[in-house]
């Protein structure tokens, strides 16, 4: 069976109470629970992973290589600062998309620029959590 990865990352945990009017108030494990169960619905396997910490995120996208047809990444703040991140994706060759329950092209500045979407097949921004199914169908779309 097909199998992605769902990363996510510094203070993603937070979901469900962290600035509701930004970000909503579905919890992250309402969240995961969801992303499992359309999975099964269309015949993917998901699994999920959170980190707030980069080398972490680093580790987990090696990881994925060879275990996960591809990876949904919401890679939180560091999106804006992180090229270890970037470099990881593009070392595994693993299609990534990039997502944010936010609309980060609406919001400050320093949002507006992704070290991810150079290296992602694409990115899904602003749907909130709905973004997390759009992206599972994105990807397996991709693959197909
Ligand atoms: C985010 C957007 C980022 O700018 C922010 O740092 C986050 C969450 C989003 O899902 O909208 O932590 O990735």
């Amino acid at each position: 069976m097909t199998s992605f990865l769902v990363l996510n990352g510094p203070n993603l945990n937070l979901l469900g109470t962290r600035q509701p009017e930004v970000y909503g108030t579905t919890t992250l494990s309402d969240i995961e629970e969801d992303c499992v169960a359309y999975g099964t619905e269309i015949g993917i396997s998901v699994s999920c992973l959170q980190s707030n910490h980069e080398g972490e995120l680093v580790d987990a996208i090696h990881a994925a290589k060879g275990t996960f047809a591809g990876i949904i990444l919401n890679a939180g703040a560091y999106t804006h600062t992180s090229i270890a991140l970037r470099d990881a994706i593009s070392s595994v060759e693993l299609p990534v998309i990039e997502l944010h329950l936010s609309n980060i092209h609406a919001r400050e500045e320093f949002r507006h620029t992704s070290f991810i979407a150079a290296v992602a097949i694409g990115q899904i921004c602003g749907f909130g959590a709905a973004g997390y199914r759009l992206a599972i169908d994105a990807l397996s779309g991709h693959l197909k």
